[in-house]
């Protein structure tokens, strides 16, 4: 026997993005149902970066989940990056009349809106199996799946795609209606987690010729720390040991004499990709979130772009419902990729400056070298990287320059 359920918005994925579109609709009376694949605590499982702008903090007090965050999240006026053993400080505050962001981790962003789900008691099916998308070029899309021996069959108006990059429904667009656009880099990341005091009390990005370290942070007691390593590098091969000793060769003696170590609580090694896929509607399918673009994490800006998105979204469906205008629907692909292509950019460009590329002869090393120096003693240049770090202003596009 097959359950009918029917509801205004199927959203497939309950990561950040999903989950904020729910908030978002539920808090403009528009109802929602969220189908995962996963359970909920193997998504709260995941560790990602958790630099917070502006417009992302300000949507999630709009969705009602800002109070933990005000809390517990460390607000950073600026950070630093280091070329040639020399650290500098990137001035956030100063160089964009007085914005910041918030060190507010990715897991503490999906728990606070998870939590406020359920309060709300709104519905959520987790571990979901063989979940497809149908109909969507029509005005009654439907999503059918399982869940244990039970099958349901999801009738809507309209999907949201926010099932991450390996989802469902980008998988499930006519390959002649999609574009896609991706860049993979020749390393990764191999990040560290550790119950100590953060090495500095800002985020520190490391151009050094042995490769790009970041030493990051949860908490004043929680440190994040990453290393560029070859793709071929398996984790299981770095000890805890081998991770500090080379963080420890990447950076400065001032620094490393503040370095505090442990035991690690998590070892991951993640590949570094830009991808975009244009558009991203299909009839009454949307895209938002990983689902439609990855950016390597050198600037932070895939949860915020998800949230971008997410508001896009959740800004045409209220005005669909509550105006009958399907104007924000025609524009949403079209807004939302002239913001993300900006990011795409900034990290992309980012990405480069701050690696080791393996194929280098020595002459890309000596140009960054040479951008950085300018960059960093030039007004106009830290501007630049300033402006691009605290997130460029959500109608950026849309003013006139
Ligand atoms: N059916 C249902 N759910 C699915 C399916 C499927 N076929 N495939 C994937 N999912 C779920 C995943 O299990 C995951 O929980 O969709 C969710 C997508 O979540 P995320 O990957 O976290 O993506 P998103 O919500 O867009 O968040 C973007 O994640 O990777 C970071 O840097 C990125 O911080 C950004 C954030
Ligand atoms: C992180 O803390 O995980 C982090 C911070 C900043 C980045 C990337 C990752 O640019």
């Amino acid at each position: 026997m097959t359950h009918s359920i029917r509801t205004q918005v199927a959203i497939i994925g309950a990561g950040p993005a999903g989950l904020l579109l729910g908030q978002l609709l539920h808090r403009a009376g528009i109802d929602a149902v969220i189908v995962e694949r996963v359970s909920g605590e193997y998504v709260l499982g995941r560790i990602r970066a958790g630099v917070l702008e502006q417009v992302t903090i300000d949507l999630l007090e709009e969705a009602g989940v800002g109070e933990r965050m005000h809390r517990e999240g460390l607000v950073h006026g600026g950070f630093e990056m280091m070329y040639g053993g020399l650290r500098h400080r990137i001035d956030l505050q100063a160089l964009t009349a007085g914005k910041k962001v918030m060190v507010y981790g990715q897991t503490e962003v999906t728990h606070d809106l998870m939590n406020a789900r359920r309060a709300a008691g709104l519905p959520t099916y987790y571990e979901a199996t063989d979940v497809q998308v149908h109909d969507f070029d029509t005005t009654h899309p439907r999503v059918t799946f399982k869940q244990g021996d039970q099958s349901f069959e999801l009738a809507c108006d309209f999907i949201a795609g926010c099932d991450g990059f390996h989802g469902v429904c980008r998988a499930s667009v006519p390959p002649g209606a999609i574009r896609e656009f991706e860049k993979v880099y020749p390393f990764g990341w191999l990040g560290l987690l550790a119950d100590t005091p953060p090495v500095h009390d800002e985020l520190l990005y490391v151009n050094s010729p042995r490769g790009f370290a970041l030493c990051s942070q949860r908490s004043k007691t929680r440190s994040r720390y990453y290393l560029q390593v070859p793709l071929t590098d398996r984790v299981q091969d770095w000890t805890d040991d081998a991770f500090w000793q080379e963080l420890r060769l990447r950076l400065d003696d001032a620094t490393c004499a503040g370095l505090v170590t442990g035991p690690s609580l998590e070892k991951s090694i993640a590949p570094l990709r830009s991808f975009v896929t244009e558009p991203m509607r299909f009839g009454r399918m949307f895209l938002a979130g990983d689902a439609a673009h990855i950016v390597p994490p050198t600037g932070a800006k895939g949860l915020n772009l998800a949230a971008t998105d997410v508001k896009y979204l959740s800004n045409a469906l209220i005005e669909f419902y509550q105006e009958h205008s399907e104007a924000g629907i025609d524009s949403y692909s079209a807004r939302c990729l002239r913001r993300i292509w900006k990011a795409e950019r900034f990290s992309w460009w980012f990405t480069t400056l701050m690696h080791r590329f393996p194929e280098d002869s020595g002459i890309t090393a000596r140009f960054q070298e040479a951008e950085l120096d300018y960059l960093l003693h030039s007004h106009a240049g830290s501007t630049s990287i300033a402006e691009n770090y605290v997130g460029l202003p959500l109608d950026f596009a849309e003013r006139s320059l």
